[in-house]
């Protein structure tokens, strides 16, 4: 993993030293390199989970490589529609799908939906009887077993995403004439980052979707096997191999005995095609530990501080300086403003700026940049190298009513 390319570090060796207030770069052009060879396959149908970055350009990337789109919100729906895609090349996942926001999805054209519940389900065909339309509807399970067995899945916790097999017993898809049920979506573990482990994960839920389809009288044409590619956040990660990850998933197509497998990427799609950089604020010394207080934090990016992982960061400029653990916080008044400890170079001071990587996913839109009404970060984006400003730093005057 390296950490900068000489584009990247030319544009924002640029851009700090015109702007005083934190800003994320997206390169473009990693990106689209990295997408176009995702797409030379033919085992796996991609969607992009907008959530990861629902930035206008990226989308664009994305629908210039031929993904299709996930989305969770009306909000995602919208941003893509406004990106000039069409509506059939949209799926709608997540737990919280109400009436009203399915009826807005079909009238905005959606026709392809992953049922997290049974009343969603019911929902579905309700609005699809009254619009007029034929849904294709994926059931979302979540797979459990007795504790203390041997499986790789024993360790998840409960969660409101879909329903187990059991649950889903109660469904009888002919009370739901709307409905094509034509697969199953499952995925319950994020950021993985062996593929030998995924590959195990994936084969252990063939057998009981197989035997839940069975059970439905569903006819398993399509299983979604959701995301949770990883990326590498330190440099001793390792890295995941796309080719393996195929031959893997061409297997477990095989396996299942389905004519199409889809995947909806997010992190591993476009997380480490961007940058956060921010100023320097000061650093001192405080019982013995050199802490350095950044100008932007888990206001920008909160990740660090929900999964206790951090960005890999560096600093802008080039120093010969040893190096030496310090402790990075943000400026919110909260212990949990820490973007972790990390070994960089004893000459850093007020006037630098610190670059972190691998923040193209679960960056600006994931964090809580409204407390204690700091800026919020710009956006650009790099591409053939021309900088473009896609949003440019607000400060509070700009949210606060
Ligand atoms: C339903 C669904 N699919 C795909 C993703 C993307 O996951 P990842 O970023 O691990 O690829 C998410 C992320 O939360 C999700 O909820």
């Amino acid at each position: 993993m390296t950490f900068l390319s000489t584009p990247v570090k030319t544009a924002i060796d640029e851009l700090s030293s015109q702007l005083d207030t934190p800003f994320f770069v997206y390169d473009l052009d990693t990106l689209n390199a990295h997408l176009a060879r995702l797409v030379t396959q033919t085992q796996v149908k991609l969607w992009y989970a907008v959530k990861a970055n629902p930035l206008s350009k990226v989308i664009q990337s994305l629908d210039s490589a031929g993904f299709n789109f996930d989305v969770a919100s009306k909000g995602e729906l919208e941003q893509v529609l406004a990106q000039g895609i069409n509506s059939e090349r949209v799926l709608n996942t997540g737990p919280a799908k109400s009436p009203k926001q399915i009826k807005h999805f079909i009238e905005r054209g959606v026709r392809i939906f992953v049922a997290e519940s049974l009343n969603q389900v019911r929902w579905l065909n309700e609005q699809a009887s009254l619009l007029n339309c034929q849904l294709q509807v994926l059931l979302r399970v979540q797979l459990r077993w007795p504790e203390g067995e041997k499986n790789p899945l024993g360790g998840d916790s409960l969660t409101p995403f879909g329903l187990g097999c059991d649950e889903w017993q109660a469904l009888n898809t002919r009370d739901y004439p709307t409905l094509n049920f034509d697969g199953l979506h499952i995925f319950q573990w994020g950021n993985m980052l062996s593929s030998d482990k995924l590959a195990e994960l994936w084969s252990q839920m063939i057998a009981p979707l197989t035997q839940l389809a069975d059970d439905l009288g569903i006819n398993l044409k399509v299983l979604d096997l959701g995301g949770g590619l990883g990326i590498p956040y330190t440099l001793d990660a390792p890295t995941l191999s796309w080719d393996t990850l195929i031959d893997a998933l061409a297997k477990i197509k095989r396996d299942a005995g389905v004519d199409e497998l889809w995947m909806e990427l997010g992190r591993y799609a476009v997380g480490e095609c961007g940058h956060y950089a921010t100023p320097v604020v000061e650093s001192k010394l405080n019982y013995g530990q050199q802490q350095v207080i950044l100008s932007g934090g888990i206001n920008h990016l909160l990740r660090p501080a929900v999964t206790s992982q951090d960005f890999p960061v560096r600093l802008l400029r080039e120093s010969n300086a040893t190096t030496q653990a310090m402790s990075l916080y943000g400026p919110l008044c909260t212990a949990l403003d820490c973007l972790g400890e990390h070994h960089l170079p004893k000459d850093l001071n007020e006037h630098d700026w610190l670059v972190f990587s691998q923040c193209g996913a679960y960056g600006f839109t994931e964090s809580m940049p409204y407390f204690l009404c700091h800026e919020l970060a710009a956006e650009y984006t790099l591409q053939n190298g021309q900088l473009t400003c896609v949003r440019q730093a607000e400060d509070a005057s700009y949210y606060l009513r």
